[in-house]
């Protein structure tokens, strides 16, 4: 299939592309490089360019018949949407405008998007199923939440078939080691601590012992990013074959819950296969920060057929650890 995927030299999508690459398709990437790198992107053909730019959209869809598009192209700092909630507007949703858009005026029907566990906001109960209030905390979530509500009214309306796929957190690399996470600045607990274990910066630091959980430390659901990726290629075939339709959501996790201490543990016990170690200190609550949210990803594994290769924490980490000496120059 030839498909368009939107965000696709970013952490996720240049993985994704890496894995339909791999599966035959031919991919144009559309990514404006804000967040993403060139270089991630080498498995599909890059079009550098921004979803603001509806004349390049238009000419992008002209050109090219797609069977399917992918959206990975957010802003996604949860601080900094409380801060410049515009800025998550305007790119999260009115640019997501412009791309369903064009779709809608070129006949592309199938849509697979990147929601987030934030559009639940403070969980009522865990794991959390799709039946869970869809309440976000900030406009991150409240952004991305906005889209899944359009994505319904564009099925009705147009006949856009769309998937929403709710990360928990995303996490590892490629593990072949070509790709990995490269995010300016770094705000993700794993690879912040193996940058810790490679001498890439001095510490990692735990944000509060005080939260209501075995050992005081928040609990996630951390998602190897291949077996996101798998969900997402299911997910369009799924659509393609017309096995589902209209606006679906699924959410994507592994069900386990590791706490920030668990992590940090697991990471250690990794690195030191390699004679490494870390520095672990002691922070305030970071704001917003739930206690624990885990998934119940039951229903895409039956809808889906989605089956996670990589749960294991210990595999996801040794993954993020190969690619971390990579960019670190060790080992
Ligand atoms: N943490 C630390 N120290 C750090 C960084 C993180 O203790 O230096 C803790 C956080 O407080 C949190 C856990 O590690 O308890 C995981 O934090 P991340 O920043 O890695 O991930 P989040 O769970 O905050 O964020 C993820 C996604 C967001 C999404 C959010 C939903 O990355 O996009 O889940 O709440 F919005």
């Amino acid at each position: 299939m030839k498909l368009l995927i939107v965000g696709g030299a970013g952490y996720i999508g240049s993985h994704m592309v890496q894995q339909l690459n791999r599966q035959g398709h031919e991919i144009i990437v559309l990514d404006n490089l804000s967040t993403g790198f060139r270089e991630l992107a080498r498995y599909g053909e890059l079009v550098v360019g921004d979803l603001a730019d509806t004349a390049l959209l238009e000419d992008l869809f002209a050109l090219h018949r797609f069977e399917g598009v992918m959206h990975f192209a957010a802003c996604s700092l949860v601080g900094e949407s409380v801060n410049k909630p515009g800025k998550y507007y305007r790119n999260n949703v009115a640019n997501t405008l412009n791309l369903l858009d064009v779709m809608v005026r070129h006949n592309v029907n199938h849509f697979i998007f990147s929601s987030t566990a934030a559009t639940f906001g403070e969980p009522e109960y865990v794991p959390i199923d799709e039946a869970h209030s869809q309440q976000p905390i900030n406009p991150y979530g409240a952004s991305k939440l906005m889209i899944e509500r359009i994505l319904q009214d564009y099925a009705s309306a147009h006949g856009l078939n769309s998937v929403c796929l709710r990360y928990f957190n995303a996490c590892g690399a490629d593990p072949e080691g070509e790709i990995g996470e490269c995010h300016d600045p770094e705000t993700h607990l794993i690879p912040l601590i193996l940058q810790a274990a490679s001498g890439r910066r001095k510490s990692i630091t735990v944000f509060g012992r005080d939260y209501a959980t075995e050992d005081g430390t928040c609990i996630r659901d951390y998602i190897h990013i291949e077996d996101l990726c798998s969900a997402h290629a299911l997910a369009l075939q799924a659509l393609v074959n017309g096995d589902q339709s209209g606006a679906l959501g699924f959410n994507l996790g592994n069900g386990l819950g590791y706490s920030v201490q668990q992590v940090i543990d697991a990471v250690q016990r990794v690195v030191a296969e390699d004679g490494y170690s870390l520095k672990v200190e002691e922070g305030e609550r970071r704001a917003g920060d739930p206690a624990r949210l885990v998934a119940d990803a039951t229903l895409a594994k039956r809808e889906l057929g989605w089956q996670p290769q990589y749960a294991d924490l210990p595999t996801i980490i040794r993954h993020a650890w190969a690619w971390e000496k990579k960019l670190a120059r060790i080992g």
